[in-house]
């Protein structure tokens, strides 16, 4: 099976050397980047792969460059920023790649670069992170040394100057134009859309923001092809995706496979299946902000397309799974608290109404819910949902109440009724 992104991956943890790297074809999408294909050339192959964001929303990664102005007329400067500031909650894709190959990601931020005409590029890591950036510092100056960063790159007249950030720790700094606030000293709250990024991003310059495992696709892409970037899936959408698992399986982790996996692959096969006396109640299948599905969907194939007809989201493809000994209700409250504070509080609806909604989940299993209380949570789904919100912070918060009110109705209801609160369903 072709695992492109993570074949250098080692399992005791260490990190790929530049030397590893070389021997192994890296740097090659990069030569034949810039010797062979013009900006708009790269644009256009990207497109025609089919690629689409990682980060979570998988909007199509060539359209989206493609909205950055180019030519004559088009502002000088531009930049490239990377988003690793992974804190989605069960997610941990990008860490692996971070850490386990910087180089790749540093190659796949200097072809993302040529394409849109940017000289100058910002990896925005999770402060957390901190093996990782000290692994990306070490590898950004070993490109440098041999001239596959900074002036001139490989002789090509394109130049690159990489830079590391690393984030003060707020959720919001991964939404994209928060982090552009962020980077530029200020408070890191989103702007509105439109104007996007794009067009006006760092500076007020056409910036793109890719995800990590997104721009790690590129090096694969440009070295081999979009045909045989195409036969790597297993269902209509293109490539391969970092998946993973979390919840009482034998051996939680994350694995690269073919896009269109199903779930039911992923838990039984990978991760080795649900741990003796836990069966399966259901699954968010991509990080906290995704709607929940039940064991019926395991068929589905893990693809963006797919799972939004299933009714939720790829998200960030990797599952956080709910068995049958964990409260729904209290899975849900854990999540909606960790939102809560999460919150920037730049807009009403957010800032107000995620606290209420813990006070809510609270007031019911701790015995003092309402009847109403539970059409109360489901009016704040929709006050909370798309469109009324600045960003998608809140709208994501609520994709697991509003999904848990919808299968798990009688573990909320069970809490209405007082004998049922000490012990019983909810051990
Ligand atoms: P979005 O759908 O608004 O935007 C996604 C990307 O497409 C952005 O770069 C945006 O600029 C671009 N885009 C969207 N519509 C466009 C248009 N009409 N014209 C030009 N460009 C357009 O989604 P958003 O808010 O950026 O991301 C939400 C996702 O992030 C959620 O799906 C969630 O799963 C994920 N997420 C991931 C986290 C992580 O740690 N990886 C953390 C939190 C959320």
């Amino acid at each position: 099976m072709d695992a492109p992104l993570t074949r250098n991956i080692k399992s005791d943890g260490s990190t790929v050397t530049l030397a590893e790297y070389l021997a192994g074809g890296g740097y090659e999408g990069l030569k034949k980047t810039l010797a062979e294909f013009t900006p708009l050339e790269v644009q256009q192959r990207v497109k025609d792969s089919g690629l689409r964001g990682r980060g979570g929303a998988g909007f199509p990664t060539g359209l989206k460059w493609s909205f950055v102005p180019m030519g004559e007329d088009a502002p000088k400067t531009k930049y490239l920023v990377v988003n690793g500031d992974e804190m989605e909650p069960g997610t941990f894709k990008d860490r692996l790649l971070l850490e386990g190959d910087p180089h790749q990601l540093i190659e796949g931020v200097a072809i993302a670069s040529y394409a849109i005409q940017a000289n100058v590029a910002y990896i925005f890591l999770r402060g957390e992170y901190r093996l990782a950036a000290a692994r990306l510092r070490r590898a950004i100056a070993e490109a440098e040394a041999h001239k596959l960063l900074g002036e001139n790159i490989l002789g090509s007249g394109f130049s690159l100057d990489l830079r590391l950030h690393t984030s003060a720790g707020r959720y919001i700094c991964g939404e994209e134009t928060a982090l552009l606030n962020s980077l530029e000293g200020k408070r890191a709250t989103p702007r509105a859309k439109p104007p996007f990024p794009q067009v006006s991003g760092l500076f007020g310059k056409p910036t793109i923001v890719n995800n990590v495992e997104t721009l790690c696709n590129l090096p694969h892409i440009l070295r081999n092809g979009v045909e045989w970037y195409q036969s790597l899936s297993r269902s209509g959408e293109p490539g391969t995706k970092i998946y993973g698992v979390s919840g009482r399986v034998e051996r939680p982790g994350a694995w690269e496979l073919p896009m269109g996996t199903t779930a039911r692959e992923i838990i039984e096969e990978h991760a080795g299946g649900m741990r003796q006396g836990y069966r399966l109640k259901g699954y968010l299948p991509g990080g906290a902000s995704t709607d929940f599905l039940l064991p019926e969907h395991l068929d589905i194939p893990m693809d963006y397309g797919s799972i939004a007809k299933a009714g939720s989201r790829l998200g960030t493809g990797t599952m956080i799974l709910l068995d049958d000994k964990t409260c729904p209700v209290q899975m849900v409250l854990n999540l909606e608290r960790f939102f809560a504070q999460e919150s920037c509080g730049w807009c009403t609806p957010c800032r107000d109404g995620l606290p209420w909604t813990v006070s809510l989940l609270e007031d019911l299993i701790a015995g003092r819910g309402r009847p109403e209380d539970l059409e109360t949570l489901a009016r704040l789904c929709g006050l909370l949902g798309p469109g009324n919100t600045f960003c998608a912070l809140a709208p994501g918060a609520m994709e697991p109440l509003q999904s848990a009110l919808k299968y798990f109705r009688a573990d909320f209801e069970r809490y209405l009724q007082p004998q049922n609160i000490n012990g019983g369903a909810h051990a």
